[in-house]
C-alpha cells in the first residue's frame, strides 16, 4: 500500500508545495486547510490528475474536534496515516509590533494555530501511528525558532515551542518506531511573504541578509520534508533541518 501523508495548511505556499511533491512521487495525500475554496483552487490548478489519491479536508487545526476529525477522515478514506506534516501557521497581525504593543488576542491566536494546532494534530495522529508501530511527523517550524524576528515575539516564541514539541515527541516515541523532526525555513516566497517581497526595496533588504543572495522557494522546503519522511532519514529524530540559504548562520 502506498504511503499516506496528511499535510496541514496545504492550500497555499509551502503546504501546497509539500502536497504537490508527495502527489508527484505517487503518494496519497490528505490536504487539510481552514480555507476550503483555496483547497479547491489548488486541486484545479495543480492536483487535477491525483484522483482518489487526494482527499481535501477543511479543518481548523486549533480546534480539538476538527483535528481529530481530520485524522479520522484520512484513515477512513485513505486507509492509514504514515506521515503527518504540521505546516499550517500564521505570523500574527498584519503589522509587526514590539511585545508591549502586541494584543493578548494576537498572541493567543498565533499560539493557538502554531503551537496548539501542532499539539492537537499530533495528539490525534499518534494513536494511529502507535497501532501501526511506525510513523513520521515533520513540523514546519522556522529559523524564528532560534533567532528572533524583529516585531514578531509571538511568532518567534511559537516556533521555539514547535521545536520543543518536536524534541519531546522524538524522545517519547522513538522506541516505538515513530520519528519526529522539524524543518526550519528562512525567507521563502509564498503568499505569507509576498507583500514584503513584492516591494523592490524591501526585497533588496531581505536578500542582502541572505548569504546565498536569494529567497527560497516552497519547493526547497518540500524537498527537506520529503527527505525527512523517507528511509534516508531513518536515524534522524528530534532534529531541526534548516532551509535558509545561510540566513541564520551569520
Ligand atoms: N514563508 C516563509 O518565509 C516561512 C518561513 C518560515 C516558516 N514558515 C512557516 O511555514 C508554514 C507555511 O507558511 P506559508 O508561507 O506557506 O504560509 P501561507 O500563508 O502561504 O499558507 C498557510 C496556510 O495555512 C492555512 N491555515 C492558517 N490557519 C489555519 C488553521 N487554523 N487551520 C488550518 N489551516 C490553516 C492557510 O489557510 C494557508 O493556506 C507556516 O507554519 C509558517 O510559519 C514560512
Amino acid at each position: 500500500m502506498s504511503l499516506t501523508v496528511l499535510v496541514t495548511g496545504a492550500a497555499s505556499g509551502i503546504g501546497r508545495a509539500i502536497a504537490s511533491r508527495f502527489l508527484a512521487e505517487g503518494k496519497r495525500v490528505a490536504a487539510v486547510d481552514i480555507d476550503r475554496a483555496a483547497l479547491e483552487r489548488a486541486r484545479q490548478e495543480s492536483w487535477s490528475d491525483a484522483g482518489e489519491r487526494l482527499l481535501l479536508l477543511d479543518a481548523d487545526v486549533a480546534q480539538p474536534d476538527a483535528a481529530e476529525a481530520a485524522v479520522a477522515e484520512t484513515v477512513k478514506n485513505l486507509g492509514r496515516l504514515d506521515v503527518l506534516v504540521n505546516n499550517a501557521g500564521i505570523t500574527g497581525g498584519p503589522r509587526a509590533t514590539k511585545l508591549h504593543e502586541t494584543s493578548v488576542e494576537d498572541f493567543d491566536h498565533v499560539c493557538a494555530v502554531n503551537v496548539r494546532g501542532v499539539f492537537l494534530m499530533c495528539r490525534a495522529a499518534l494513536p494511529r501511528m502507535l497501532d501501526q508501530k511506525c510513523g513520521v511527523i515533520v513540523n514546519i517550524a522556522s529559523v524564528a525558532g532560534f533567532v528572533a524576528f524583529p516585531g514578531r515575539a509571538a511568532y518567534s516564541a511559537s516556533k521555539g515551542a514547535v521545536m520543543q514539541l518536536t524534541r519531546s515527541i522524538a524522545v517519547d516515541y522513538a522506541a516505538v518506531g515513530i520519528r519526529c523532526n522539524a524543518v526550519c525555513p528562512g525567507m521563502i516566497d509564498t503568499p505569507l511573504t509576498h507583500w514584503r517581497l513584492e516591494q523592490p526595496e524591501l526585497r533588496a533588504q531581505v536578500v542582502e541578509r541572505i548569504p546565498q543572495g536569494e529567497v527560497g522557494t516552497a519547493a526547497d522546503v518540500a524537498s527537506a520534508v520529503w527527505f525527512l519522511s523517507g528511509v534516508d532519514a531513518r536515524y534522524m529524530n528530534g532534529s531541526a533541518l534548516v532551509v535558509d540559504g545561510g540566513y541564520s548562520s551569520i
